[in-house]
């Protein structure tokens, strides 16, 4: 980021200069270009009338790419990504390539690479959004999951034995550090410090996992003792995921591992309306970081303009929020609630309107939120 500077000409003339983020984004696969074409179009609009500037370089990392050379992203390519503010990704998934490969080759290991530790998934039901839960609505369902996103079952670790004999044996371990588990704890709780949240509930297994979960339980309850005014509360993730749907109100930010995180947020996710408008940012609080709409590339509606850009405007809305540009994030997430109330759906092809038309339309409530 350039920071805001007077600059002095060699006239002794001053002239104040904005801020500029400097964005690099990944487009991806299916409809990935398509929405984030639309979330540059919102952030524009909310640089334009909060004083900053935004530049943006593409990448063309993705299935299609992948398809052409075999490459999904190289090393160098990742560390290109170190130089920019902030990273905003479509999606990644391409039919013609076998599952696994670009979500390993691409997304894992630009989390891994970049020290993306924390995923961080709002779940937040914006008024005029339908939720499946019965006598559930904003009030009741808003809280954060704080994933950590490098260790667990994602990790690696493992091997297979004897493969395709009738004496295979596959062993995946969840890896849990110490450092690792502590900074994403730590997180959680600086995230409720920041953003007025009260509680932090651990979601883990303590009572089978018991070499894991001791170490994040312990581990929860030392960086617990440093946040005085936040409750803290554990529950199992079985339990949590009955809570999540009976519940939600009970929790404000909830901490758990990987894959755990991976799960929970899918429901999440899906009592806030679905994947139409949910988002989630890769974060390493000290480098760049990368904000995506949590739904896929959905390949059948390319090019169609009829898939929602929401979820990948409130990806957008997050990373501004995550850059210190406030009061933008908050303009935007007015503009979304607004353009909601105009949607007949949040659904693909049911929006009574197409994605570009969603996406000029959230620009505009932007300029007069
Ligand atoms: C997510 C996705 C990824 C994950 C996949 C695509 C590798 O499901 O971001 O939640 O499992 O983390
Ligand atoms: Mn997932």
């Amino acid at each position: 980021m350039i920071i805001a500077a007077v600059t002095v000409n060699s006239k002794g003339e001053q002239k104040q200069m904005g801020k500029t983020y400097n964005i690099a984004l990944i487009g991806g696969d299916g409809t990935g270009p398509e929405v984030v074409a639309e979330a540059v179009k919102v952030v524009k609009a909310a640089g334009k009338r909060a004083g900053f500037d935004l530049t943006f370089k593409s990448f063309n990392y993705g299935g299609e790419r992948y398809k052409k050379t075999g490459v999904t992203i190289t090393d160098e390519e990742i560390d290109g990504l170190r130089k920019f503010d902030a990273v905003l990704l479509g999606a990644i998934g391409h039919p013609d390539v076998a599952p696994g490969i670009l979500e390993k080759g691409i997304l894992l290991k630009t989390r891994f690479a970049l020290d993306l530790y924390v995923n961080l998934r709002p779940v937040k039901l914006l008024p005029g959004v339908e939720t499946p839960l019965k006598d559930k609505g904003p009030k009741e369902i808003d809280y954060v999951v704080v994933r950590e996103n490098t260790e667990g079952l994602y990790a690696g670790a493992g091997g297979v034995l004897k493969k395709g004999t009738a004496d295979e044996v596959a062993v995946q371990e969840s890896i849990n550090t110490r450092k690792g588990v502590e900074r994403c704890i730590r997180y959680a709780f600086d995230y409720a410090k920041k953003n007025g949240r009260k509680k932090v509930t651990l979601c883990g297994k303590t009572n089978v996992l018991t070499f894991a979960f001791d170490l994040w339980e312990r581990a929860f309850y030392e960086v617990a003792k440093e946040y005085k005014g936040i409750k803290t509360d554990y529950a199992h993730v079985d339990a949590t995921t009955m809570w999540m749907v009976k519940n939600p109100e009970w929790f404000d930010v909830i901490v758990t591992d990987n894959m755990f995180g991976d799960i929970i947020t899918d429901l999440g996710a899906m009592t806030q309306g679905g994947m139409g408008i949910a988002a989630g940012g890769n974060i390493n609080p000290k480098g760049v970081s990368m904000f995506e709409p949590i739904g896929g590339s959905a390949p059948k509606y390319t090019g169609m303009n009829v898939i929602n850009p929401l979820a990948a405007i409130c990806a957008a809305q997050m990373m501004l929020d995550h850059l210190g540009e406030k009061e933008a994030a908050v303009w935007i997430e007015k503009a979304v609630v607004k353009a909601i109330s105009k949607m007949d759906s949040l659904a693909a092809g049911k929006m009574g309107m197409g994605t570009k038309e969603v996406g000029s339309m959230v620009a505009k409530f932007v300029k007069e939120a």
